[in-house]
């Protein structure tokens, strides 16, 4: 429920024309009355896939610098394999295709996270605890697509749902933790 209000906002702000208004106006719609039924309309609208392509995938940008080099390029890697797994949904690639996506975005993302963490240990970083359970909740969402794609298939509407929640843990993680933690690093260093 929440992604489609988000991605309602997206399309507000969308200035390339590509949305018209009657789409617009039928997010509205469902912002305001807000039950599971309208949720279920959304599927149905006509959105062409370079539509859907424009507002689904979500690029690293500057302002997600945590300072550290290297977690910076694991993050733009981990940006990258989401669209990937985004890009491979919404094209409609075959079952295998799209878990071999999800397969290389869950190797990259534990790699990272155990490296993350392993830099917090050696360095006493205070604030390893909470750190540690925030990427405990992203190993979870990404064992609840797995179980998703596993069993059943895959609708415009779960493809929003994933890519909203995803990105959405992956923007507010880096804007806060990680990037808290590339100050404590980078001030650790000058001492
Ligand atoms: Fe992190
Ligand atoms: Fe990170």
């Amino acid at each position: 429920m929440r992604g489609c209000i988000d991605m309602y906002e997206i399309l507000k702000k969308d200035e390339s024309g590509l949305i018209n208004n009657k789409i617009a106006s039928s997010m509205v719609k469902f912002v305001q009355e807000d039950n599971d039924s309208v949720i279920m309309d959304i599927s149905r609208i006509n959105i062409s896939g370079d539509v859907l392509m424009h507002f689904m995938n979500s690029n690293w940008d500057a302002v997600l610098s945590t300072g550290v080099d290297n977690i910076d390029r694991q993050h733009q890697e981990l940006f990258k394999l989401i669209n990937n797994l985004v890009n491979a949904m919404n094209e409609e690639k075959s079952k295998i295709e799209i878990i071999e996506a999800l397969s290389s975005l869950e190797e990259h993302a534990i790699h990272h996270i155990n490296e993350e963490e392993a830099i917090q240990k050696q360095n006493n970083y205070p604030g390893f605890d909470i750190h540690q359970m925030q990427h405990e909740e992203f190993k979870e969402c990404l064992r609840d697509i797995r179980s998703f794609l596993e069993t059943r298939e895959v609708s415009t509407l779960f493809i929003i749902h994933m890519q909203q929640k995803i990105f959405k843990w992956c923007r507010e993680h880096m804007l806060n933790a990680d990037r808290d933690l590339g100050e404590f690093l980078i001030n650790s260093r000058r001492n």
